[in-house]
């Protein structure tokens, strides 16, 4: 074993330096474990938690100084020491990790099949990012299909939620969704169930390189280029749902669909605008959607398991079927990760690529 953690560290004041840190691995206390950050997915939602690492707490997980951010990360890790009394040593777990080669957590709220992470100052943090599955036993979790689950898992979950946001709301009298940064797995996954439901069309912004790909899906009704929106039929009542958060798109869709939008759904960033606007348009004001606070409604409502039982039908739906749009790319080490995030800040990724990264070599 390695007498450091090795982690890849970013400027939170310029997201395109990046280093690695290297610290000595921690004596281990009572009652925590230590992980092996075995492998991750890497999409621009990652980048996204950057982007809001402070308003959205997202570089309190892994703290890293004041002027260093490491990013949260979805993947796989193995225990490798243990002083808990009922975690041992060559679990493998899943949930939400640092970009580094190790981890200390300390489980608490153990079942058979997750634990929570009771690390004092993780305490105020959204409770669905200090939860792990503990997959060893876990029937679900296929080691053939880690890759794929590591990557869209945690997206996949925000479309189910927004998916079942807009019916519980009878889609607020629209009927067509439109949805920005069509390309994203994060919007397939949502454009894929919207597209099973009767009454509601799925229409795809997307930008010229990526259009042939939303096209091929064939769970877009139509796809139309951001330059394109004068285009859509502005009679027909719509929901807008962003992955963009492009101001440029979003005012141009308020403005066009004015009283014919019925919601407006702020949800990512991916074209990298952290302000998109939200006063001052036509139509109705953008919310933003954070899946963790529609987790805690849909528990009150449907009970403990209820979500994670629904969840488990319609990801095993989705995954076959997004295993045949996606490519999924592995590189391990420091220059790979580099380059991976490199490529995902320049918005140089093809839609059909995952990247599962490791920093080990
Ligand atoms: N609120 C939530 O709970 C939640 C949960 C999951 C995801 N999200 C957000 O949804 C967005 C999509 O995430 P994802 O991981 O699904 O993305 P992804 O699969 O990595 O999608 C990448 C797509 O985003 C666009 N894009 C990425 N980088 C760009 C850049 N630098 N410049 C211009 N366009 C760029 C491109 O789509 P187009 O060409 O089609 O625009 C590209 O194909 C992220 O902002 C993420 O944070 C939010």
């Amino acid at each position: 074993m390695t007498a450091s953690i090795a982690s890849f560290v970013i400027d939170k004041a310029d997201l395109s330096r990046t280093a690695i840190v290297d610290t000595p691995l921690p004596a281990l206390q009572p009652g925590e474990i230590l992980l092996k950050v075995d492998s991750f997915a890497f999409t621009a939602n990652n980048i996204t938690y950057a982007e809001m690492g402070d308003r959205m707490a997202y570089w309190a997980f892994y703290p890293a100084g004041d002027n260093r951010g490491i990013v949260p990360v979805w993947g796989f890790a193995d225990v490798i020491d243990s002083r808990h009394d009922r975690i041992a040593r060559g679990e493998r777990i899943y949930g939400f990790l640092p970009m580094a080669t190790h981890a200390v957590l300390q489980p608490e709220k153990i079942t058979d099949t997750s634990l929570v992470d009771g690390t004092p100052h993780r305490k105020a943090l959204p409770p669905a990012y200090n939860f792990y599955v503990r997959t060893t036993g876990d029937t679900a979790f296929l080691p053939e299909h880690e890759p794929l689950q590591a990557l869209l898992r945690p997206l996949f979950i925000t479309a189910f939620l927004i998916d079942d946001f807009l019916a519980d709301e009878k889609f607020f009298g629209a009927q067509t969704v439109v949805i920005s940064s069509a390309s994203s797995k994060t919007a397939f996954g949502l454009a894929w169930l919207l597209h099973k439901r009767r009454g509601i069309t799925v229409t795809g912004l997307t930008s010229a390189g990526n259009r042939d790909f939303v096209a091929g899906l064939g769970c877009y009704d139509r796809v139309v280029l951001y330059d394109d929106i004068a285009s859509l039929d502005a009679a027909q009542p719509a929901v807008y749902v962003d992955f963009a958060g492009s101001g440029a798109v979003r005012k141009a869709i308020h403005e066009h669909y004015g009283d014919a939008l019925k919601y407006s759904c702020a949800v990512g960033l991916s074209h990298r605008e952290t302000s998109p606007p939200g006063k001052g348009l036509p139509g109705p004001k953008p919310v933003f959607f954070f899946a963790p606070d529609r987790i805690r409604k849909r528990t009150q409502d449907w009970g403990r398991g209820g979500i994670d039982t629904r969840f488990a039908d319609a990801i095993g739906d989705f995954l076959p079927k997004a295993a045949g749009w996606l490519r999924i790319i592995e590189g391990s080490g420091e220059s790979s990760v580099a380059a991976a995030w490199q490529a995902t800040l320049a918005g140089e990724v093809k839609p059909d690529e995952g990247h599962i990264l490791s920093l080990w070599e």
